[in-house]
């Protein structure tokens, strides 16, 4: 049987995860895939905290730039979040003709163009489902199961931090502040929780679904974004009363030649099937021209959601390297019909 070597920069939360997952299931997925894929290699500046999982710890390294330059090395998992060395080892493994894989919403969404460019430019491939909806499939269903369809619009809670803070504050009428506490407590908060409640997390996972479903390279400065931080327990009942729900949603939609993407809290009717949609779990509804509505439900923040996520796009990796073939991913958008961004003040829309 084939290996394949993989290298994980990044060995927080979902790295540790991603461990774990190849550990426990890695003969499972070898049996799945007809080859093996080989931790080769772990990096991260901390190699002291107990991650929770077994490794063999001369896999463990600081020099996150040994693994990129590691010839057994065929896939860098890029682990690390934020803008900063993330990109750096993102470029420099595309660089090294190495397939990236990574979680990396704000990186992919605030250096997009850069990012898929070079790897373009390269020949490699750099996949990229967890960073939108964890445990949720999301990516691979736009890039693949609804490849011909016409996107017409996408809905999605995409953050689970909010949606469990406003989950708690609806249900057990806990104060703001309370419930954000609780969310950091259970570990679904970024490192700045004001990327959570701000709507910016968010408003990066909205970017990324407008360049799979449309193509477009959207900047954040651009976009309509607000978060749930000024929402108090009053807002929630007064709308609970009129039949619906708060949530934050993000809405990415064709009209005409243009699209819409927006990210804000929005008056959700009670029966509408988002609405049931609680605590961490993530939702998103997509309508295609051929398909219809269909929806993807999940959670979408956690170690072991989004490591199985990480180890699909993993095996995808391992399945075009096998072949030989670079799936050309992410597609060039130059030759699709790409629709303009519509500017916030001409987004037509009932509001609260
Ligand atoms: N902070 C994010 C969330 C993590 O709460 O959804 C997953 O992207």
């Amino acid at each position: 049987m084939k290996a394949f070597g993989v290298g994980l920069i990044g060995f927080g939360t979902v790295g540790a995860g991603v461990a774990d997952a190849l550990i426990r299931n890695g003969e499972l997925l070898a049996s799945r895939l007809g080859s093996r894929v080989v931790l080769r290699g772990i990096a991260d500046l901390d190699l002291e905290t107990d991650r929770g999982v077994k490794v063999d710890r001369a896999l463990l390294t600081r020099d996150a730039e040994a693994l990129v330059r590691n010839p057994d090395i065929r896939i860098i998992v890029e682990l690390v979040g934020g803008t900063g060395v993330a990109r750096k080892f993102v470029l420099a493994a595309i660089e090294a003709g190495k397939t990236v894989v990574s979680a990396n919403k704000a990186l992919l969404a605030e250096h997009g163009a850069e990012i898929f460019g070079a790897a373009r430019a390269r020949g490699v491939d750099v996949y990229f489902g967890a960073s939108v909806g964890g445990g949720i499939p999301i990516v691979r269903s736009l890039r693949d199961g609804l490849i011909g369809n016409r996107i017409e619009s996408v809905h999605g809670i995409l953050n689970g931090t909010c949606n469990y803070i406003l989950h708690r504050m609806e249900t057990e009428g806990l104060p703001f502040a309370a419930a954000l506490q609780a969310a950091q407590a259970e570990g679904f908060a970024e490192a700045d929780p004001s990327l959570d409640i701000d709507g910016v997390d968010t408003a990066h996972k909205a970017a990324l679904l407008a360049r799979l479903a449309y193509g477009l390279d959207v900047r954040l400065a651009d976009l309509c974004i607000e978060g749930i931080r000024g929402l108090a327990l009053d807002d929630i009942a007064d709308v609970k009363a009129l039949g619906y729900r708060i949530k934050l949603l993000a809405v990415v939609k064709r009209e005409g030649d243009a699209v819409e993407v927006r990210v804000h809290p929005a008056l959700v009717p009670e029966k509408h099937v988002l609405a049931s949609v609680s605590g961490v779990f993530n939702a998103v509804m997509v309508r295609g021209d051929l398909v219809g509505d269909t929806l993807y439900y999940g959670r979408g923040a956690g170690r072991l959601p989004t490591a199985s996520t990480v180890v699909a796009d993993i095996a995808d990796a391992v399945r075009s390297l096998a072949s030989g073939t670079p799936r050309g991913w992410p597609i060039d958008p130059a030759g699709a019909d790409l629709p303009r961004l519509l500017p916030i003040g001409e987004v037509v829309s009932r509001h609260y």
